[in-house]
């Protein structure tokens, strides 16, 4: 299978044939991605919560951002990379926004980096980083890293002036040069005006039908203890079979059935002797 490309992507959209995006934070991840085929794969910074713990991904830096994003390029092969940059790593200046991606595109070899919002300030990041050379993914509606001032973990458009905001601005990251524009928890009707009124690839979650749909990997293979968002799916029960087989390695460790003899190593008569002398 040839690298998927952006106009790969666009073509795939004027087609009608859906995107499939996944999250990756790590190499087996990413090996499983791309032997399933997908088409764009996403370091997300969804990462800081479901692998490293944190409570929000505002707390993720560039550095630990890196480490996933390298080692899920070294698994990834066919699948287009996109990489989140971290809350707070783009926000003062253009020089920094454009600084920050280009670390990402240097030591990660990532395809494009995903940049969240719409404003002005976020308009005039995504025409310096793509007057870089960087392609840019834009990310709207619910934008965790600035969930706080969006209310909380809610749905965005769904009132009046929210949904006319989210068409602007999808317009606007377009204008500004964006490639292809993921869409988090909107109404599927808002959704459907910015597809009318947009030429790029649009993603969805949590958005109802799009160009292509998004998923955050732990979420899809049901790892994430505790509620998920009403637009998860879980497509595997990969938590629980983790956990079973931890406890069965446990109890055979515990009843001294684990190692068994195949398990073992053979010496020499030879060796034993020298080793008892
Ligand atoms: O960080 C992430 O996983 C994301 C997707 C949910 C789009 O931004
Ligand atoms: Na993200």
């Amino acid at each position: 299978m040839p690298k998927v490309s952006i106009p790969r992507l666009a073509e795939k959209r004027a087609n009608g044939e859906p995107i499939v995006m996944v999250t990756a934070y790590d190499y087996p991840a990413a090996r499983a991605a791309e032997r399933a085929g997908v088409d764009m794969v996403l370091v997300g910074d969804s990462g800081a919560q479901v692998v490293l713990g944190h409570s929000s991904t505002v707390s993720v830096t560039t550095d630990e951002m890196l480490m996933m994003s390298k080692a899920v390029r070294r698994g990834t092969e066919t699948a287009f990379l996109v990489c989140d940059v971290a809350f707070g790593t783009t926000e003062e200046s253009d020089e920094q926004a454009v600084a920050t991606a280009v670390r990402f595109v240097k030591e990660a070899q990532a395809d494009a980096i995903k940049l969240e919002g719409g404003s002005e300030a976020r308009l005039s990041r995504i025409r310096a980083i793509v007057a870089a050379g960087i392609p840019v993914v834009a990310h709207l509606g619910l934008t965790p890293q600035t969930a706080t001032a969006l209310g909380g973990l809610r749905a965005q458009g769904r009132t009046a002036a929210t949904a006319s905001r989210i068409v602007d601005e999808a317009f606007a990251v377009q204008e500004a040069g964006a490639f292809c524009l993921v869409i988090e928890a909107v109404p599927s009707e808002i959704v459907a005006v910015v597809r009318e009124r947009l030429s790029i690839p649009i993603i969805g979650i949590g958005a109802g039908p799009a160009d292509g749909q998004v998923l955050v990997l732990h979420d899809l293979l049901g790892v994430t203890e505790g509620g998920i968002a009403k637009f998860v799916k879980s497509f595997g029960s990969i938590g629980e079979a983790t956990v079973a087989a931890i406890s069965d390695y446990a109890a055979e460790v515990r009843a001294g059935s684990f190692p068994g003899p195949e398990h073992q190593y053979a010496a020499t008569p030879e060796a034993v002797d020298a080793a008892r002398a």
